[in-house]
C-alpha cells in the first residue's frame, strides 16, 4: 500500500503562520505540493542574509533534495510565478506544473479591480490578483488551462473569441481587448519559461506516494475564507480546506494521513466581511502592532482580535485536524487579561456553531488570566502556568489537542510536545 501524505492547513481567514510550520516541514519531505490557491497567498523566508518571496511555487524550493508541485487546483499568473521563479536557480526537474492547472491572465486582475470598484461599499476587499475571475472562468468552463500554453497561436485565439463573445461586459468594465500580436507574443514568453516544469502531476504525487516518498500538501488562505465552508461572499474563490487537496492534486481523501491545522493564539482578517471577535480597541491595535500583522502580498493592516474557539470547533471537524499548531502566542504576552470567544450571540439567542451567516453574531467572551512571557519557550513546562491553563482550556473547547506551539518567529523557538 502506498503511503499517506501530511498535510498543512489554515484553520481562521488565512495568515496563520503556515510558513514557519510549512518551512520547517519542507525539509524533511521529499515533495511539497500546493493545491489551491494563486499569488494572493504568500510568505517570505528569510534564509541567511536572503530573503525570498513566496506566493505560488511551494515552500521545498528552499530544500535543494525537494520537489515542488503546483497542483490543478492552483490558479496561476504565468507573468507572477516567472517572476518568482527567477529568485531561484536550478529549478529544472524539482518544479512540475500541472497541465490542468487554470491560467490566470492580467485581464483577469483588471476584472477583479473592476468589480470591487463597482461593489463600492460592499466590495470583498479582495487581494485584486483576478483569484475570482480566474476561478469563475474555469468553473463556468471558459477558462484555459496550462496545458495550452504548448499552442500559443491557438490559445490566443481562443482568448480573442471570449472578448468577442463578450464584449458588452468587458466594455462595462473598462478591459480592453488585447492587441493580438501582443497577446501572442506574451503566450510564447510563457511557453518557453514554462514549458519544461508543465506535466501530468497527478501521475507525479501517485508515484512518489507509490514509492513510499514523503509527501507535503500545503494548503493556503484558511477555512474561514473557504468558497463553500468560509463567510460567503466574503472568501476566496478556492476549496481551502483539506478536501480541496484531494480535487486540487488528484488524490482520494485515503492518500491524506495527518492533518495539522495551523491556528494563531488570537485571531485576525484581511478584507471586509464578518469577523465576530474583532476588537476595535485598545487591545486590537496591540495584537496588530505586536503581531507585526500587516498583509505580505498587499500591505494592508489585518483586522485583529480574540480567538474564536466557535469557528475552530468547524474548521477541526471539516478539515478532520490531528493537531493544530498554535502560532504566535508570544504576541499574548504582557495582556492583562485574554479574552476567547466560546459562543456567538444571534439575535437574542447563544449557540455554539457556526451559522449560515456571520453577520450577526456577537461575540459571547470568556476571560482568562493573562501571563507576562511565553516568549521563546521551547517547552511547555517553561510556559507561566497561565498560557498553559489557556492553551489546555482551548484543546477542550475545540475538541483537538495542540501538539505544536511557537512563541517567536526563530525556528527553534516551538514547543513540540
Ligand atoms: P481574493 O482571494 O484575492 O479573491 O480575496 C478574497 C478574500 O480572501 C479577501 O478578503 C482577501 O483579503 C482574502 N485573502 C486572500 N488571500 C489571502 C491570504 O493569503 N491571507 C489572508 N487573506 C487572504
Amino acid at each position: 500500500m502506498s503511503k499517506q501524505a501530511d498535510l498543512i492547513v489554515g484553520l481562521q481567514w488565512g495568515d496563520e503562520g503556515k510558513g514557519k510550520i510549512v518551512d520547517h516541514m519542507a525539509q524533511t519531505h521529499d515533495y511539497v505540493c500546493r493545491f489551491a490557491g494563486g499569488h494572493n497567498a504568500g510568505h517570505t523566508i528569510v534564509v541567511g542574509e536572503k530573503k525570498y518571496a513566496l506566493h505560488l511555487i511551494p515552500s521545498g524550493v528552499l530544500n535543494p533534495e525537494a520537489k515542488n508541485i503546483v497542483g490543478n487546483g492552483v490558479v496561476l499568473s504565468p507573468v507572477d510565478f516567472i517572476k518568482e521563479m527567477h529568485q531561484f536557480e536550478n529549478l529544472e526537474g524539482r518544479l512540475y506544473i500541472s497541465d490542468k492547472a487554470h491560467l490566470l491572465l492580467p485581464y483577469h486582475a483588471e476584472i477583479d479591480r473592476a468589480r470591487e470598484r463597482m461593489k463600492g461599499d460592499k466590495a470583498i476587499g479582495t487581494t485584486g490578483k483576478g483569484i475570482g475571475p480566474a476561478y469563475g472562468d474555469k468553473v463556468a468552463r471558459v477558462g484555459h488551462r496550462v496545458g495550452e500554453l504548448h499552442e500559443p497561436r491557438k490559445l490566443a485565439e481562443k482568448i480573442l473569441a471570449h472578448f468577442e463573445m463578450n464584449r458588452p461586459v468587458f466594455e462595462a468594465m473598462g478591459v480592453e481587448t488585447p492587441d493580438p500580436q501582443q497577446l501572442y507574443h506574451e503566450l510564447v514568453e510563457y511557453k518557453e519559461a514554462l514549458e519544461p516544469y508543465i506535466t501530468d502531476t497527478t501521475l507525479l504525487v501517485w508515484k512518489a506516494l507509490d514509492e513510499g516518498k514523503k509527501v507535503l500538501l500545503e494548503g493556503a488562505q484558511g477555512t474561514m475564507l473557504d468558497i463553500d465552508h468560509g463567510t460567503y461572499p466574503y472568501v476566496t474563490s478556492s476549496t481551502t480546506v483539506s478536501a480541496g487537496a484531494c480535487s486540487g492534486l488528484g488524490i482520494s481523501p485515503k492518500a491524506i494521513g495527518k492533518v495539522t491545522g495551523i491556528a494563531k493564539a488570537y485571531c485576525t482578517r484581511v478584507g471586509n466581511g464578518p469577523f465576530p471577535s474583532e476588537d476595535f480597541g485598545e487591545a486590537g491595535q496591540r495584537l496588530r502592532d505586536n503581531g507585526h500583522e500587516y498583509g505580505t502580498t498587499t500591505g494592508r493592516p489585518r483586522r485583529c482580535g480574540w480567538f474564536d474557539a466557535v469557528a475552530m470547533r468547524h474548521a477541526v471537524r471539516i478539515n478532520g485536524v490531528d493537531q493544530v499548531a498554535l502560532m504566535k502566542l508570544d504576541v499574548l504576552d504582557g495582556f492583562d487579561e485574554v479574552k476567547v470567544c466560546v459562543a456567538y450571540r444571534v439575535h437574542g439567542e447563544e449557540i455554539d456553531y457556526v451559522p449560515y451567516d456571520l453577520e450577526d453574531a456577537e461575540s459571547v467572551y470568556r476571560i482568562y488570566k493573562g501571563w507576562d512571557r511565553s516568549e521563546g519557550a521551547r517547552n511547555f513546562e517553561d510556559l507561566p502556568q497561565e498560557a498553559r491553563d489557556y492553551i489546555e482550556s482551548l484543546e477542550e473547547l475545540i475538541g483537538c489537542r495542540m501538539g505544536i506551539i511557537s512563541t517567536s518567529p526563530e525556528r527553534e523557538d516551538t514547543i513540540v510536545r
